[in-house]
């Protein structure tokens, strides 16, 4: 295998991450209080795919992503998890089957220093295990390493971002979630976070991924796109499909198919 993150499967470790690592949502609904969001959402990410979701502001991308996460709850439907059914596991319980999170807002622990962010990932591990993983990690990306003292609070958009990454992989997880990891950073930034998320994949991650600002650099990276509107998914189609500005600009705004 390739890629900077070739160290998530030592040999030492068990089989290959992405065994069994399938999210399956079946006609699920939730929201917020009473206030149904979500609209019998259906989907389906395989074992090491890359699976975006794109949509307008408030079509509920961010509330599929807390409900994955067991941080709303559910009003109906299935999900489940590597064959587990999700719903028999807390929100903590689902990391520990492998789920990954970078939420779109407060993804880092801005008055913690760029190591301790890492270290917070992995409380449950002894000392030992926990230096050793950031000590891959700031390898992996020798920037962090430069800013292992600095507050996160302190970091660019770009920095504190690569930090979210980091913070979610250093958990070596089968499933890893992004909600908008590129909105507001410049190309060449929104390059290198690409290039993070890519090599995940490679590592064995299955990845979905919340996509809204710069598409057409994003796309390209990505298998199958499900469309996100007014709380209901569209049917997935190759991303492939959607490289061509017009017709993505009609699919984001509901007026295609
Ligand atoms: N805490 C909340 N309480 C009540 N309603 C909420 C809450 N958070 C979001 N909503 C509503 O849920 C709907 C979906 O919001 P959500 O944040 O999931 O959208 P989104 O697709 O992620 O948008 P964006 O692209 O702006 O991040 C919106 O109508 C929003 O107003
Ligand atoms: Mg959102």
């Amino acid at each position: 295998m390739t890629g900077a993150f070739k160290w998530l499967r030592r040999r030492d470790e068990a089989a290959p991450i992405s065994v069994g690592s399938h999210l399956t949502l079946k006609d699920v609904e939730s929201g917020y209080g009473n206030l149904p969001i979500l609209h019998g959402v259906s989907l389906e990410v395989e074992p090491a795919e890359i699976v975006a979701v794109i949509g307008p502001n408030g079509a509920g991308k961010t509330t599929l992503m807390k409900t994955v996460f067991g941080l709303l709850p559910t009003f109906g439907g299935q999900m489940s998890f590597a064959g587990q059914d999700l719903a028999r596991f807390s929100s903590a319980a689902r990391a520990g089957l492998g789920m990954a999170y970078v939420p779109q807002e407060a993804s880092t622990f801005p008055q913690l220093t760029v190591y301790d962010n890492l270290a917070v990932s992995l409380l449950s591990m002894p000392g030992r295990e926990q230096a050793r993983r950031i000590g891959e990690m700031l390898e992996v990306f020798p920037a962090l390493g430069e800013l292992r003292r600095a507050r996160a609070g302190t970091l660019s958009g770009g920095e504190r971002q690569m930090l979210a990454i980091a913070s979610a992989m250093i958990t070596k997880p089968q499933f890893l979630a992004l909600d908008e990891p590129t909105t507001g950073l410049a190309p060449s930034i929104v390059a290198a976070r690409i290039k993070d998320i890519t090599e995940a994949r490679e590592a064995g991650a299955t990845v979905l991924w919340v996509i809204e600002e710069s598409p057409m650099l994003c796309l390209p990276h990505v298998d199958r796109v499900y469309v996100m509107n007014s709380g209901e998914l569209s049917a997935s189609r190759p991303a492939t499909d959607l490289l061509d500005e017009e017709l993505l600009q009609a699919t984001f705004f509901g007026v295609a198919g």
